[in-house]
């Protein structure tokens, strides 16, 4: 078993060394072209307008800024989560233009001009989204980590069953009747969730799916 407080040492040896790594590569930048290190950093930023939850937000982002951390960092949006940074828990899911995706793995320089919807802007306690009245309803989470990503994708999940069910079939037998569990489970499995509300949460969606029928 590691000792823990190497562990701690260590962790905080890496941060300083990353933080050093990305001042150096700036001042390596700026000393191939001759330039200040504020130049230089200037020179590695663009200018995005994002439109977040209806709101128009013109930020001046170094591009290798993700969606992510332009939310939290720059927005102050912190409803959406930092699980794996790597693409791997669905915890960072928002939905952009309407679809899902995984905001940990794409850069905010990429989304200009786009309008983005996260956990904020689906609901407010006393005025919840359908999705977060039925997590809550049927005790969809636990530690609550994962569950801004996990009603994001909840939320975008029956618009993409809705948009791939010919209408004729949508009507005739609404939504939830075309839903099998086994659905829902495969297209919510890029949502991970450590405390295993599984169950629940597959309970909340059929709820709005079958209400929304
Ligand atoms: S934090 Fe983005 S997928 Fe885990
Ligand atoms: S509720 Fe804890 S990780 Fe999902």
């Amino acid at each position: 078993m590691p000792n823990s407080s190497i562990l701690e040492i260590s962790r905080r040896h890496l941060m300083v060394g990353a933080a050093s790594v990305s001042v150096a590569a700036s001042s390596g930048v700026a000393r191939a072209y001759g330039e200040s290190r504020t130049a230089a950093e200037d020179r590695l930023k663009s200018e995005v307008r994002l439109t977040v939850n209806g709101s128009h937000h013109d930020l001046a982002l170094d591009n290798r800024v993700t969606l992510l951390d332009a939310l939290r960092e720059h927005l102050h949006l912190t409803g959406t989560k930092k699980g794996c940074d790597h693409g791997q828990c669905g915890a960072c899911t928002v939905m952009v233009n309407g679809r899902r995706i995984n905001s940990c793995l794409s850069l905010a320089v990429m989304h200009d001009g786009d309008e983005v919807t996260t956990i904020e802007g689906l609901g407010q306690p006393g005025d919840l989204h359908p999705m977060q009245a039925a997590f809550s309803k049927h005790d969809g989470f636990q530690c609550g980590y994962c569950t801004p990503g996990q009603i994001c994708s909840s939320v975008a999940v029956l618009e993409e069953i809705k948009a791939n069910i010919p209408s004729h079939v949508t009507a005739d037998l609404g939504v939830a009747a075309k839903l099998t569990e086994d659905e829902i489970r495969e297209r919510m499995s890029g949502n991970i969730c450590r405390c295993g509300a599984y169950s629940n949460i597959l309970d909340a969606i059929m709820d709005v799916a079958e209400a929304r029928a």
